[in-house]
């Protein structure tokens, strides 16, 4: 058995977690930021980096802890080395360093993204039971097409095996979760905005407003702007003078009252949604219908959405995939998950790996293993 300990803070979670063989989840704490930056209306980058600092040595104390294993019992440690805000990647990954120095143990810099890829799996150990290891179920099989749909991304991608992938197509302007937020904000809905979008939509009616739809025809790329945009007018159409100019500007509290007498925000947000899960699932099955794939998987803190998942799986003809829940948003599990899979390649980080606030999902391979 191999023992990861994966380390997550490319955002606002400080997350730690001890994963058996890539899937079995031995522990995972996270440490979440969220009601410190509910008061800022999203991430607030200098606060996130010091909240990091506080917390990641506890956190890491505690997954040892919880999976009752000692330093001698991890065989590498996992951390996030980018896309992600670059102060609170610091404090990961030289967090990560000096255990790796100090428990001389080989160091793995996983890409976030690849991170919420493997999502799909993981397994929760059960509670109680004995010390026999339990039935996994089956691994995803490869070839993969994986949406990817988090705050910062929205991209198709083609998984030919481990480590091995093909950006298809991705967005040329606002990430899925982005749209979310950002919508949220502006219907007062509050922070994160995907799943507070998603429980006022659940009320609403998803044909009542008709919005545009972008297809990107002849391509795998996205584009949610437009859509975004739409819903911003509809709005500044009703609250005529007091109306928000951007939806970048507008804050919790902006909505003015006219607006919620006249628009039902539980349609529009039934409406939106609805145009975003329509434009992920159409788009993903064009892609899945272009190329051989096995299995679709979903990745990604938007993946997190009932309507999304539920649309995925009934309309796209093709066996889907997505994580459970609790997995789908940032998490240490998914980083020891996919540091797994590297530490097998000798994927290994060398002791001047530096964070990559801005990497995408291909990089070269590393030039050698770790000396320790
Ligand atoms: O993957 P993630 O935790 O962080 C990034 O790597 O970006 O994704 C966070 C994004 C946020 O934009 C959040 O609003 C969105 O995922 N999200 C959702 C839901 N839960 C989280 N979007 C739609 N429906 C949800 N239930
Ligand atoms: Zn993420």
């Amino acid at each position: 058995m191999t023992l990861i300990l994966g380390i997550e803070t490319s955002c606002d979670e400080t997350s730690a977690a001890i994963v058996a063989d890539g899937r079995l989840i031995h522990s995972l704490v996270t440490a979440s930021q969220i009601d410190i930056h509910r008061a800022f209306g999203g991430v607030f980058p200098e606060v996130a980096s010091r909240q990091h600092v506080m917390a990641i040595v506890p956190v890491i104390e505690e997954a040892l802890a919880k999976a009752s294993a000692t330093w001698s019992d991890i065989d590498a440690i996992a951390v996030t080395q980018g896309p992600g805000l670059v102060g609170s990647l610091l404090v990961g990954v030289n967090t990560a360093k000096g255990i790796a120095a100090s428990a001389r143990k080989p160091l793995v810099g996983v890409n976030h993204l690849e991170a919420h890829f493997y999502a799909n799996w993981l397994v929760e150990r059960p509670a109680a039971g004995g010390d026999a290891e339990p039935q996994l179920p089956p691994a995803p099989q490869f070839p993969i097409l994986c949406l990817i749909v988090s705050g910062g991304h929205t991209a198709l991608v083609h998984v030919s095996e481990h480590g091995n992938y093909e950006l298809l197509g991705q967005t040329i302007d606002d990430a899925a979760g982005e749209a979310f937020d950002k919508v949220a904000r502006l219907l007062d809905l509050g922070y994160p905005g995907g799943p507070m979008v998603e429980a006022a939509a659940s009320a609403g009616n998803p044909a009542a407003f008709d919005l545009p739809r972008a297809w990107m025809k002849e391509t795998h790329d996205f584009s949610f702007s437009g859509l975004k945009t739409a819903v911003l007018r509809l709005v500044q159409k009703h609250a005529g003078a007091d109306a928000p100019q951007s939806l970048r500007k507008s804050r919790e509290g902006a909505l003015p009252p006219r607006v919620v007498r006249e628009l039902s925000i539980p349609d529009l947000a039934a409406s939106f949604q609805e145009a975003v899960v329509d434009v992920l699932v159409e788009k993903t099955r064009l892609a899945a219908a272009a190329q051989p794939v096995r299995e679709v998987l979903l990745a990604g803190g938007v993946a997190a959405n009932k309507a999304l998942r539920r649309a995925m799986s009934e309309r796209l003809g093709v066996p889907v995939r997505y994580p459970p829940l609790k997995f789908c948003t940032d998490n240490a599990a998914m980083v020891a998950s996919a540091g797994y899979f590297q530490y097998l390649r000798h994927d290994w980080a060398t002791w001047d790996m530096d964070v990559l606030p801005n990497l995408g999902l291909i990089r070269a391979q590393r030039a050698g293993p770790l000396e320790i």
